[in-house]
């Protein structure tokens, strides 16, 4: 039950004086978009509306909703009882009736307009849009500050995990050194039934996608745009930097085959894809390293034993050590889990329907910046980590010779193995795992090994970063 702020009045107040105070306005909150998300919102604020509202202070009602085709959101909103279904987003970011735009179409045209008109009429904006906000985070931040709202995004990275929150708020005296974190559920699905299922890229994808994992476009899970618009997110918060999506490297798993997947899990390995931001000193100045790709990690590490669409977040702050967060990334419930915490902040606020601005008092992106300090983004051929390689030779190969050739170039060897080979009358395999060897330096001496040696050579990074190592 929501129960009313109360006070305990003494016997001889008069009966008049007792009435309990007026309970504070609703939250108005009006929705655009009522797919996966969108739904997920409304169920789960009608299931928990009692709680809800007892920790929010005040009911939360979603009065209106802007969606292109109105009776289907009507049937995903349970007949919408009491809701002004509307076509035009633009209207309902205008709505007088309406305190709270809630943004869950996604994408970054028409979005980024519906944002900013809601912003500049004076509504708070919870969104759960990485797209956007990793492409126009800045300029939309700059417009809730100079309109005194609140644009918050807690839905945007890692889903039902509060890692937003965890880097802005809980983690804000801490010098950030690393973050390592496995940010997209699809493809984490996808790597999870390869590895434990033995299935094909394709089918797996495609039960991610009915599970309502995967983006409208799903070249955006696979191919690691995902997940480098939440590491430009997470970055930023991280270490005080403007959102650089443009400075990521990104690489995805649709390459990946599954005897990549078991040749790591034949040297002890899961194969993840790893967003990783990392602090690193060059010419005496702090720049980040921005990444991400798929990479092996020790199969006993928490980061390795995600499973499925589970999201999980690895921190290393100067003062509070490491810290991991894990939890649901993708799927409707969970990111609602998200959305409404946004909102429950928001109808927090003592002042949230005035006309006055208000001043979110935690920055958008989590600092006040100065200009001029924004550290730099490190490219990725100087990065060190070691490499599986993994020779597929299609004749007899000579251990020894290749590894010559790789020490010619600069590449040493730690371990070398032959594996049986993943597909029935097919050539064992040579695994070789290197010592940390420069990005572009591995990469060169790869296509030089394959020239060479006439085998296929397929090259795996191993993460090392210090979220992961414990080292400073
Ligand atoms: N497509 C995203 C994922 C949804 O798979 O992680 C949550 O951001």
């Amino acid at each position: 039950m929501f129960v009313e702020p109360q006070f305990s009045p003494s016997p001889e107040v008069h009966a008049s004086a007792r009435r309990a105070p007026a309970p504070p306005p609703a939250l108005r909150v009006g929705m655009i978009g009522t797919g996966t998300v969108g739904s997920g919102v409304w169920r789960v604020l009608r299931r928990n509306r009692d709680l809800i509202n007892a920790r929010a202070g005040r009911a939360i009602e979603i009065v209106a909703v802007a969606a292109r085709n109105t009776a289907r959101a009507a049937t995903a909103l349970d007949g919408a009882p009491g809701v002004r279904l509307l076509t035009d987003p633009l209207q309902l970011a205008a709505d007088p009736g309406v305190d709270v735009v809630l943004e869950l179409a996604g994408g970054t045209g028409a979005a980024r307009d519906w944002v900013q008109a809601a912003l500049a009429h004076g509504k708070h904006v919870v969104t759960a849009n990485k797209a956007l906000l990793a492409t126009h985070g800045e300029a939309l931040a700059q417009t809730a500050a100079r309109h005194g709202r609140v644009l918050a995004y807690e839905a945007a990275v890692a889903g039902s995990v509060p890692v937003i929150k965890a880097l802005r708020e809980g983690l804000a005296a801490n010098r950030i050194t690393a973050l390592a974190g496995v940010l997209n559920g699809t493809s984490n699905y996808i790597l999870t039934r390869m590895q434990a299922a033995g299935l094909g890229f394709a089918a797996a994808l495609t039960e991610a996608q009915a599970l309502g994992y995967a983006e409208a476009d799903p070249a955006f899970d696979v191919d690691g745009t995902d997940a480098a618009h939440k590491l430009a997110l997470l970055a930023a918060n991280a270490f005080g930097m403007p959102v650089r999506l443009d400075a990521v490297h990104v690489e995805g798993i649709r390459d990946l085959q599954r005897g990549d997947v078991a040749a790591a899990a034949h040297l002890g390995y899961a194969v993840k894809l790893l967003a990783v931001a990392e602090q690193q000193e060059c010419e005496g100045r702090m720049a980040i390293q921005l990444r991400v790709h798929p990479a092996l990690v020790p199969a006993r590490h928490p980061l390795a034993l995600l499973d499925g669409a589970t999201n999980g977040l690895l921190v290393r702050g100067d003062a509070a050590g490491s810290a991991f967060f894990s939890g649901a990334g993708a799927g409707g419930e969970p990111t609602a889990s998200a959305v409404l915490a946004d909102l429950i902040d928001l109808a927090r606020l003592p002042a949230v329907s005035s006309p006055t601005p208000t001043g979110p008092g935690v920055p958008t992106l989590g600092t006040h910046r100065r200009a001029g300090d924004d550290p730099a983004v490190l490219p990725m051929a100087p990065v060190k980590t070691p490499h599986l390689l993994r020779l597929l030779p299609g004749a007899a190969l000579c251990e020894t010779a290749v590894l010559r050739a790789l020490a010619r170039e600069g590449v040493r060897v730690r371990r070398r193995t032959w594996a049986a080979p993943v597909t029935p009358g097919g050539a064992p395999e040579l695994l070789l795992l290197t010592a940390p060897t420069p990005d572009a330096l591995a990469a060169e001496a790869t296509a030089h090994l394959q020239a060479y040696t006439g085998a296929q050579v397929r090259r795996l990074r191993v993460e090392l970063c210090s979220a992961l190592t414990d080292e400073q």
